[in-house]
């Protein structure tokens, strides 16, 4: 991890890289030995205390209450009901100019939509709350500004949480109001907390991962036209875009003992950071492990990680990419990349197109 613009009270003393997939591998599914506790002192100070830094019963018990809104079922209703209409809107918006962005007109702009849609909160708010979780995840490059998006979110959350309380909806906030643990009902805290959580973590990496694979797939023509001719490859197309551009290419876990990680002694107190890019890309799992190839032999990737903390939203990201996808390909041909403001992908530890300005016919 580049700490350069990182302040100097954030920035570990001892730090180390888990690089390929077997020790990628090794280190997530030793949540004793390699913990998510860092988080408290680190995107926590923003975001409150969440699953993602809690271990053991207590983070079961909370992932089990937050994972209720998630279930299968739920993303069936889902599925026809928000996100299809939510990326068919953005369409209409640009289908007749013959020209679009997809990075501003569309990957960047469905899943914020669907996660507000999913919290019940109004569309007039979606610009202060994308500011404010942009804000809480860049906190390492501005303190001050995530700071103040944090207390700014949970002000909003507390209003909405007020809200729910005194009139019940079909939303998640609500579900999470009336979650219990063992008869006992979540904090006002827990709920705030999680919520701040969730606003980056599905905003944040779904506009990336979708971007990545139009770009890949643009780059691919032959792979572009399989799949716009059959559907059926999207999921494959969907895990491929995640191995070989990984949105999401660095996690961190503090080391609680000394131990040894692949051959490499690391110390108690070290911070590992774990590289999910490189193991997507390593050439002992995956025949050449550097080729975009949706039909390549399929062999699951760790851009979600694995172990306790495995991505909760994953199911949810898959069924939103592969739905914006349909839709898109389903209403524009002959998708073309223009040349300009030379569109590649970029970022460290979020990596996505900065723009895919792009002409198109209409089917
Ligand atoms: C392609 C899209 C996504 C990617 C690549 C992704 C990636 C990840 C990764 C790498 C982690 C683990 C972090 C760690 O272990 O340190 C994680 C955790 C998590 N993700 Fe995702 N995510 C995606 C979409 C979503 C969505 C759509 C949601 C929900 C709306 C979501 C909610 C969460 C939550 C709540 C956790 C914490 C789980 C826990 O600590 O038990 N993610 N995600």
């Amino acid at each position: 991890m580049d700490y350069s613009r990182t302040p100097k009270e954030l920035r570990p003393a001892d730090s180390y890289a888990a690089m390929s997939w077997a020790a990628v591998n090794k280190a997530l599914r030793d949540s004793t030995t390699f913990s998510t506790q860092l988080y408290d002192s680190t995107i926590g100070i923003f975001m409150g205390p969440t699953i993602l830094a809690m271990s053991g019963l207590t983070h079961k018990q909370h992932r089990n209450l937050v994972s209720n809104a998630f279930k299968p079922q739920s993303l069936q209703v889902w599925e026809p009901e928000i996100v299809r209409p939510v990326v068919d809107e953005l369409i209409d918006k640009f289908i007749d100019e013959g020209r679009a962005d997809l990075v501003r007109d569309f990957t960047f702009e469905f899943p914020t939509r669907v996660i507000a849609r999913l919290l019940g909160l109004p569309e007039q708010d979606l610009p202060f709350f994308r500011e404010a979780a942009v804000s809480i995840i860049s906190y390492a490059s501005n303190v001050p500004k995530a700071l103040q998006a944090s207390k700014d979110l949970k002000q909003y959350f507390l209003g909405h949480i007020e809200q729910r309380r005194a009139t019940p909806s079909d939303d998640i906030i609500s579900d999470l109001v009336n979650a219990e643990i063992d008869g006992e009902k979540l904090s006002e805290r827990a709920i705030y907390s999680f919520l701040r959580l969730l606003l980056p973590a599905g905003l944040e990496t779904t506009y990336r991962s979708t971007g990545n694979l139009i770009f890949q797939l643009l780059r691919h023509p032959e792979q572009f036209a399989a799949v716009q001719e059959n559907r059926d490859l999207l999921p494959q197309a969907i895990e491929e875009g995640l191995r070989y551009e990984t949105p999401l290419t660095i996690v961190q876990r503090n080391v609680t003992r000394d131990t040894e990680l692949e051959g490499v002694a690391i110390p108690e107190g070290a911070v590992l950071d774990i590289v999910l890019g490189s193991a997507n890309r390593d050439e002992n799992r995956y025949e050449r492990a550097e080729e975009f190839d949706i039909f390549r032999t399929y062999s699951p990737h760790i851009s979600f990680t694995a172990g306790t903390h495995t991505c909760l939203g994953l199911h949810l990201a898959r069924m939103e990419t592969r739905v914006a996808m349909d839709a898109l390909l389903s209403r524009l041909t002959n998708i073309t990349l223009l040349p300009e403001g030379n569109p590649h992908i970029f970022g460290q530890p979020f990596r996505s197109p900065t723009a895919l300005p792009v002409t198109f016919d209409v089917v």
